[in-house]
């Protein structure tokens, strides 16, 4: 089950996002001595990673023992505006002191085969997976995985129709279809964390998240298909976003 939360104020649901991040960074990294976050790309998460940045939520996360993922990347050079590790490091690495050993990105550089290759290589050390057949990548949990909608329903690079929704054993794949083309982990990898956050705002996204929340299951768009099985999925939305819901079970906030 998802829960789902609407929030009158956008800037609202930024600061729970962040409360969200750091509370579950304070557990991961008493009970495991590290947080493992799958960062989001495009432009909703930029107002989060600077409020994680700044001192008043940056002073609660250990940032020393938190490493960092991305859940996809556009097959672009690091000085392209449309990179997400660009994104991610000017609104949050160039402020915070996460070690560069932790920063694990996806080489947007490379042919993307080749950097869903390696990728999936880097993800199965840092987790300790041998082989391709673990049972649905469950062993790859992250603490948590933040993501955004597309307006068509899409999350991380998966796309409605596109081959890498098939994917059930590799955790990160290819997208040579979308442009530019990207790479980005599959819903198995995203099936296996512990909790996954998604972040919607604005009127654009308002008919994706009906048809991913309360659309007819047959047609679920990707983002409906993160669903980890032992995990938690907790939608944050703005009121623009939430106008098409007909649920009252819902929390406003
Ligand atoms: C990306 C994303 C993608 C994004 C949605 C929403 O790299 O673009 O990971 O899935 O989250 O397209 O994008 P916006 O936040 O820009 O609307």
């Amino acid at each position: 089950m998802s829960q789902v939360r609407i929030f009158n104020e956008t800037d609202e649901l930024y600061r729970t996002a962040a409360e969200r991040i750091a509370h579950l960074s304070q557990l991961a990294v008493a009970r495991e001595g590290r947080f493992a976050l799958l960062l989001a790309g495009g432009n909703t998460p930029r107002r989060l990673y600077a409020l994680l940045a700044s001192p008043i939520y940056s002073i609660h996360i250990d940032w020393a023992n938190t490493h960092l993922f991305w859940g996809d990347e556009r097959a672009v050079p690091l000085s392209d505006p449309k990179s997400n590790y660009r994104m991610v490091s000017e609104t949050l690495l160039s402020r915070v002191a996460v070690p560069w050993q932790n920063i694990r990105r996806i080489e947007g550089e490379l042919p993307p085969e080749k950097a869903a290759e390696r990728y999936e290589e880097e993800l199965r050390q840092f987790f300790g997976l041998r082989g391709l057949a673990q049972p649905e990548g469950y062993a790859t949990r992250f603490d948590l995985a933040l993501l955004g909608l597309g307006a068509d329903g899409h999350a991380a690079s998966l796309f409605p129709g596109s081959p890498a929704l098939q994917e059930t054993a590799r955790l990160v794949v290819a997208v040579p279809e979308a442009d530019p083309p990207r790479v980005t982990l599959t819903l198995p990898a995203f099936n296996a964390c512990a909790e996954v956050l998604f972040l919607a705002a604005g009127a654009a996204k308002a008919p994706a998240l009906a048809a991913v929340l309360e659309g007819p299951p047959d047609l679920v768009p990707p983002a409906g298909r993160v669903r980890p099985e032992q995990g938690e999925v907790l939608w944050l939305v703005d009121r623009a976003a939430a106008a098409l819901l007909q649920q009252r079970s819902h929390s406003n906030e």
